[in-house]
């Protein structure tokens, strides 16, 4: 049987095993480390500096291990590193040192997103896309060159070294007709037959194509060759699917990916919409055999795709498999086309998501926190069911900015409205109107930039005045789970952590019974 490790010595050890590009994001990372005040309490976020996608995240060697896109040197996107943390319950992280940094002719412009394996021999695999100005696109336009590269962790050590074959997947790899300079984002898997896959997205602007999720198989994990295009938007569903994720859930096939520069789609509900206008992720549930992916489609057959958030930041997740087979998602809690709209003395920006146990029901995908996060549950308040008032109402005990609230609405006629993160002049609202089916989350009035989105209206199910709401509240954002998990909605905001208040109010009638908990370590 091939050894990863052996076959990783013999080609790198004349390599240095660190670089000085890397060796300086370490010092300046350790130096300049944000301290826990600058953080949010329960949700990952970077050591120093800028994240965005979560990378790698799997569970190798006892522990759960979660990189990300990392640009320690500012608080805004720059030349990408990988960061690196694990934990040995997806909730508490301890930093370890940045794992990749922009230092070969392949990823000069950035080591960007991609994923992990594990390996028979126990190293630890990582597949990234390397993003170079070479070579340069013939047409003479100014493009960026991705390619797939690798890099590995054997068993027992601690640095994760840079294959010596690299790139080992390159736009040469792909079908005619593709376009070989954006390609990235590659998603791996062992295959049942012990081989493995790699699916990473590429941007086609030909007319009579769309964006393509591209299938590699591999025996070893370095020899890479494409096997088939598992999935394409024919139909122009924004202009690219970054980071596809695929994989097994009870019996179907999941595909989630994030297309970049959709239009808005409008709900039959009034005034709500499916997917705004921007970045969005969506899921497409089907059946994959024999390297075949066929979408479950509608009376049209057209592929059905649904949003996987409903709130206003949230993008670019990753799923992984925890040793006890649940599939677990985390995601970067932040719309990118409003990442750059913040104060630039903050020194760290960027989080992900509380991580997500996924399942299906009924044809949808559910989301709910991963069970860990039940540990850090302290102080329980529980508040019987109560009538609302007409005007906003603080309940005894309910308050605070690093809480986990569950809350079910009963026999509400005409809207309930919830606000949090509130004083005197700020709060966060969120508002159920049970006749028209719809949760409204208006962030305008939490102090932000008049750039960002501030306001999104979605259609939920009808239970006939009746909704039940879990959520997580940790000092910058918030994650809302709608009855039991079958939609969520995330989204950040950066009003004074003195704002602690939440409030209830009800137009027409409507009870409210709930159970808040303080999270704390
Ligand atoms: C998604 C993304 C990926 C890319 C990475 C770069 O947010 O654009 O497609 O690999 O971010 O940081």
């Amino acid at each position: 049987m091939y050894q990863t490790a052996a076959k990783c010595d013999k080609l790198m050890t004349m390599k240095q095993r660190t670089t000085k590009e890397l060796d300086a994001a370490r010092k300046y990372e350790k130096r300049e480390s944000a301290a826990d005040f600058e953080r949010p309490f329960f949700h990952f976020s970077p050591l120093i500096g800028w994240l965005n996608d979560p990378n790698g995240f799997s569970y190798y060697d006892g522990k759960y291990h979660l990189f990300y896109q990392y640009h320690p040197y500012s608080s805004f996107w720059g030349p990408m590193h990988w960061g690196h943390a694990v934990s040995d319950d997806m909730i508490s992280w301890e930093y370890l040192p940045a794992v990749l940094a922009p230092d070969m002719d392949y990823d000069r412009l950035g080591c960007f997103s991609g994923s992990a394996l594990t390996m028979d021999d126990g190293s630890h695999l990582l597949m990234y896309t390397g993003c170079s100005d070479k070579p340069e696109d013939p047409t003479g336009r100014s493009r960026w060159y991705q390619s797939q590269n690798i890099a590995v962790k054997p068993q027992g050590e601690t640095e994760y070294v840079k294959y010596t074959g690299n790139p080992v997947i390159t736009g040469e790899d792909l079908p005619d007709g593709t376009d070989p300079y954006e390609f990235r984002d590659p998603y791996l898997w062992r295959a049942e037959d012990g081989t493995y896959r790699a699916l990473a997205a590429n941007g086609v602007y030909d007319e009579t194509k769309g964006t393509q999720l591209c299938l590699f198989k591999s025996d070893d994990g370095f020899d890479w060759r494409f096997e088939t295009v598992l999935f394409e938007d024919k139909r122009k569903i924004g202009v690219m699917w970054e980071c596809p994720n695929f994989f097994p859930l009870e019996g179907k096939h999941v595909l989630i990916a994030s297309p970049m520069d959709m239009q808005a789609e409008e709900e039959e509900a009034v005034g709500s919409i499916r997917f705004p206008k921007g970045n969005n992720v969506c899921y497409i549930l089907g059946d994959y055999t024999d390297g075949e992916f066929i979408p479950d489609a509608d009376e049209n057959g057209r592929f059905i795709y649904a949003p996987v958030d409903g709130g206003l930041d949230f993008y670019a997740p990753q799923v992984m498999e925890t040793p006890d087979g649940r599939r677990v998602m985390i995601g970067w809690m932040q719309d990118p086309k409003s990442a750059n709209h913040h104060d630039d003395s903050m020194r760290i920006f960027g989080q992900m998501t509380i991580p997500r146990e996924l399942s299906l029901k009924d044809g949808i995908l559910y989301q709910w926190p991963v069970a860990e996060l039940e540990a850090y549950r302290k102080e329980k308040v529980h508040v019987s069911q109560t009538s609302l008032s007409d005007s906003w109402t603080q309940l005894t005990g309910i308050g605070g900015r690093s809480v986990d609230i569950l809350a079910e609405i009963t026999e509400a006629d005409r809207a309930v409205g919830i606000r949090f993160a509130a004083d005197a002049g700020h709060f966060i609202q969120l508002v159920f109107e049970p006749v028209k089916s719809t949760i409204t989350i208006d962030r305008s009035a939490s102090g932000l930039s008049e750039e960002m989105t501030a306001k999104r209206t979605i259609k939920v199910r009808n239970r006939g005045g009746a909704l039940s709401l879990r959520i997580l509240i940790d000092r910058w954002s918030a994650e809302i789970y709608v009855n039991d998990g079958e939609q969520a909605v995330s989204l950040t905001f950066y009003t004074d952590i003195k704002a602690q208040d939440i409030a209830f109010k009800a137009e027409g009638r409507a009870f409210i019974e709930l159970i808040k908990y303080t999270i704390s370590g």
